[in-house]
């Protein structure tokens, strides 16, 4: 059998020196072209286990495996969110003096690509999520929703198996929640893309193909989809 793409065994995350654990022992395996949903009230875990899994943080203890690589050190890290991972990050994270088609070509930067080469697939991905106009527009002058959906175009370039996205939807307008629903469900069904989302929206998680609940850094009894 082959691996999964995401393999968890007992991870445990805390913080302020042990006072807090937000993760307890968590364990999950994630398999290629998967579309998971995670529930969970505000401080169940849900942003600290996505960090993990997306290999933007190592746990305490237990162990990650992406592709069957040990995710263990910083350096390393990085080369494995560069070839799998795409990420949408609660707080978009985008850099405010660039624009958003500036902010969409980062993380294609490492690699060895012509000026226009990046050009053309930002551009192309800023027309996937119906922002082909604002292109040229700083990342300033846009609404919250169409942050969101640079965050999304700039998770997407380098075209990775997962995405990670943390409340993707948020903070939207119910139109451009539903933009953002059939993104996902276009790139999950016709490409294969892998999507794990931390959500609040029912309407988004009864899409997915497997729901997860947290709580106190743990999960719940694992949901059938509705
Ligand atoms: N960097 C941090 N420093 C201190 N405490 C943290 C940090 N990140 C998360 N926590 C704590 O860990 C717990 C889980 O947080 P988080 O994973 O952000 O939950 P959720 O995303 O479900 O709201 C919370 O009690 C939170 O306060
Ligand atoms: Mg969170």
């Amino acid at each position: 059998m082959n691996d999964p793409l995401v393999r968890v065994s007992k991870a445990k995350k805390t913080f302020e020196g042990g006072l807090v654990t937000a993760l307890d022992e968590v364990s999950l395996e994630i398999e290629a072209g998967s579309f998971v949903a995670i529930t969970g009230p505000s401080g169940s875990g849900k942003t600290t286990l996505l960090n993990i899994v997306g290999a933007m943080d190592v746990p305490d203890s237990g162990e990650v495996f992406i592709d069957g690589e040990l995710v263990a050190s910083g350096k390393e890290l990085d080369s494995i969110r560069a070839r799998k991972i795409g990420f949408v990050f609660q707080m978009h994270n985008l850099i405010p003096v660039l624009t958003a088609r500036q902010n969409v070509e980062i993380p294609m930067l490492p690699r060895p690509l012509t000026s226009a080469e990046r050009r053309t697939r930002a551009l192309q991905l800023l027309d996937e999520v119906k922002l082909e106009k604002r292109a040229e527009s700083s990342v300033l002058g846009l609404s919250g929703g169409e942050r969101q959906r640079v965050a999304i175009a700039r998770a997407l370039m380098n075209d990775p198996e997962l995405v990670f996205c943390d409340e993707p939807t948020g903070n939207l307008d119910t139109s451009t929640g539903d933009l953002i629903h059939d993104l996902i469900l276009e790139l999950n069904r016709e490409l294969g893309t892998g999507f794990i989302l931390v959500t609040h929206d029912q309407g988004l998680a009864s899409l997915a193909t497997r729901i997860l609940t947290m709580r106190d850094g743990r999960f719940e009894d694992e949901q059938a989809p509705a």
